[in-house]
């Protein structure tokens, strides 16, 4: 059985001790990772949003303070990063277990808060699947499909079309798609692929909220358990 750690948009501040949005995010964070770490996961993927201000400091003071778990660390760029030094601090996104592969994808574009993959990144993803002898894990900042919240559906995956025609191609060997970005639990699928958003270890965001509207449910995290081919999905929050 394999169980892995699902945690976003954390938005960690470049000074650790300064609040954000009424919160501290490296506070909330430390909550909610120690809750993920309770579930003794084989790993974490994070999904975005890492760094609120694309700072090396920040992304190597979360790799410090996560590597003393000696667990295998998937991470990917959200809007609010800076995607090369994600990839310089954590490594390429991509991990192979026994049992499954977890594909990162980059969908960040500079300067926007929407996102966008395009042929490059679609053909990394495409390649990888194929080259992939185990069920895939997708994973991305950006929501390929409407949430039903106006004003973050206006920043969703650019080229959905396209990355959901990939899903839809290799259905067969694809178990699930996981995202952030949205900060609120929302769960559909893609062609019969289930499809999963995450809550945000910082702030919450309304769903069905026409306009930016914060939430006052708790920050959280998902864990995801893998066992017989079957894929398992819960949202845990800290109290
Ligand atoms: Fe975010």
């Amino acid at each position: 059985m394999l169980k892995l750690a699902q945690l976003s948009d954390l938005h960690l501040l470049t000074n650790p001790s300064e609040d954000r949005w009424g919160l501290n995010p490296q506070a909330l964070f430390d909550q909610v990772l120690a809750l993920a770490i309770s579930q003794q996961p084989d790993a974490l993927l994070l999904t975005g949003d890492l760094a609120h201000e694309e700072d090396l400091a920040t992304y190597q003071r979360l790799q410090q303070q996560l590597e003393g778990y000696g667990l295998p660390i998937l991470a990917i760029p959200g809007n609010h990063d800076n995607a090369d030094l994600i990839e310089q601090t954590f490594g390429e996104p991509l991990l192979d277990f026994d049992e499954l592969t977890v594909i990162g994808l980059n969908s960040h574009i500079r300067g926007s808060d929407s996102g966008f993959l395009g042929d490059q990144e679609l053909g990394r993803a495409e390649a990888l699947i194929k080259a992939s002898d185990k069920p895939v894990l997708l994973a991305l900042h950006h929501h390929p499909l409407e949430v039903g919240s106006a004003w973050i559906d206006e920043l969703s995956l650019v080229d959905a079309d396209a990355f959901n025609d990939l899903v839809k191609q290799q259905a067969n060997k694809i178990t699930a798609v996981i995202c952030g970005h949205v900060h609120q639990v929302f769960e559909s699928d893609i062609s019969g692929i289930p499809f999963y958003s995450c809550p945000s270890t910082n702030r919450q965001f309304k769903p069905g909220a026409k306009d930016f509207t914060t939430d006052d449910l708790m920050p959280g995290c998902r864990l995801f358990t893998f066992d017989q081919g079957q894929l398992h999905s819960q949202v845990l929050r800290i109290q």
